[in-house]
């Protein structure tokens, strides 16, 4: 395998990006996101797994720069709710959604749910695939229980609402330094530095 040198991250979330830059740093690897590299075609999202769904957004880039990149999928995982909104996350209040509009369905369908049986989790595909056609995938996961209502400005998505029973706050009011350790984004990617300490 070559050196690698760069990296396309192919989100078009820029919090993630953020998270995935400041967890990938101290990496001599120059990392571009999908602005970075004017690219602005929305991705395909139609697989039946998160993998399916990684792998869908890094394949078009790939085939487009011919350059390794590096994409996730992820979504939040209700037990009460059998999984949902799970890989429907970004869409659950509808096509078009807001953050806002997500969290207000979901509390709506919460209603009435003890706290002990609030209990959820976020999960995260990471999928690394070369212009040749190598692909390396990673998976993190990461536990909390859904509040009542939002607490805390930070963070992105469902994370008002994420609940650290550790920490007694939700990731929005724990802010990036912490959730960087322990999110499921966190997890995969600490996956996928120990590749890149191997690879370099
Ligand atoms: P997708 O991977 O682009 O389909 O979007 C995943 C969706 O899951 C996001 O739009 C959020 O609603 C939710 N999600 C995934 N990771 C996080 C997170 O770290 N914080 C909050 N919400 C998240």
């Amino acid at each position: 395998m070559n050196y690698l040198s760069r990296l396309i991250i192919a989100s078009h979330n820029s919090h993630k990006i953020d998270e995935m830059r400041k967890i990938l740093m101290d990496f001599s690897i120059q990392i571009f996101s999908l602005k970075d590299i004017n690219w602005k075609n929305p991705h395909l999202e139609n697989g039946r797994t998160y993998y399916e769904n990684a792998l869908q957004k890094v394949r078009s880039v790939v085939d487009h720069f011919g350059e390794p990149a590096l994409g996730e999928d992820s979504g939040l995982e209700v037990d009460a709710l059998e999984g949902k909104p799970g890989m429907y996350s970004a869409r659950y209040g509808g096509c078009g959604a807001s953050d806002k509009d997500n969290n207000c369905k979901l509390l709506k369908a919460l209603q009435g749910i003890p706290f002990d049986k609030r209990t959820a989790r976020y999960r995260c595909t990471l999928v690394l695939l070369f212009p040749k056609g190598e692909v390396y995938t990673w998976e993190g996961t990461c536990e909390g229980i859904i509040t009542f209502e939002p607490k805390g400005f930070e963070g992105f998505g469902y994370d008002p609402l994420f609940f650290l029973p550790e920490y007694k706050k939700t990731f929005a009011e724990l802010g990036l330094e912490i959730k960087n350790k322990i999110s499921h984004r966190a997890q995969a990617l600490a996956k996928l530095r120990e590749f890149f300490q191997n690879y370099h």
